[in-house]
């Protein structure tokens, strides 16, 4: 997203500096702007109103709504931004991490409907680093019905966003929302320049 109020944000967000409780009010804040974006294209349905004056076309959500899934843990400081703009939808959960020992992607904590056919849904995780984690949720959405898959995130590395093209590039309904995109990976799967842990930058060291 180009936009001057998002890059201001981002730049707050990067800076090391930065304590927390900010860190989380700025996530906050930019996830609603980012929200506005990727909901452009959010299924409506017309609907009648009564205005004190007259009588006038408006418009709803169709249903079924639009379901919200952050991803654990780091995608939770980004869920009350986007149920803010969209208080209808629905939230599920997925709880994604690598198996340090496989490196393979395991789901070890999951709340979603069963069946997801004809949903719109927006996944939510800060950082598109290596892209093995959206990868996946991507998979298990679009193997649940999923009609439609956004991904917002707040920052991705470039390598990332090469391979979830290539694992998804065919799906014409998948779109990736982000408020920067950055230079490049590090040796360690960091996010050059990044903002470092978002999880850690949002809740502390605990993990
Ligand atoms: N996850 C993060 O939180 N930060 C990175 O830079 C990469 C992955």
């Amino acid at each position: 997203m180009d936009h001057p109020l998002v890059a201001h944000k981002v730049s707050v967000l990067r800076d090391k500096t930065t304590p927390s409780p900010v860190f989380r009010q700025l996530t906050d804040e930019l996830v609603t702007l980012l929200a506005y974006e990727a909901t452009r294209e959010v299924r409506t349905v017309e609907v009648e109103v009564e205005t004190p004056v007259a009588t006038t076309t408006g418009t709803a959500f169709a249903k079924p709504t639009p379901l919200v899934v952050p991803i654990l843990r780091a995608g939770l400081g980004m869920l009350e931004g986007m149920t803010r703009l969209v208080p209808t939808a629905e939230v599920g959960f997925l709880g994604m991490a690598r198996d340090e020992e496989t490196l393979n992607i395991v789901t070890y904590a999951e709340r979603l409907p069963a069946d997801l056919t004809g949903r719109q849904v927006f996944v939510l995780d800060p950082m598109l680093a290596t892209g093995g984690t959206l990868i996946e949720a991507i998979k298990f959405l679009f193997d649940r019905g999923a009609d439609e898959v956004t991904c917002i995130c707040l920052i991705a590395a470039p390598e990332g966003l090469q391979r979830l093209k290539d694992a998804h590039g065919g799906v014409e309904r998948l779109h990736v929302v982000l408020a920067s995109l950055d230079e490049r990976l590090d040796e360690k799967a960091y996010i050059v320049p990044g903002l470092g842990d978002a999880g850690d930058r949002l809740y502390g060291l605990a993990h």
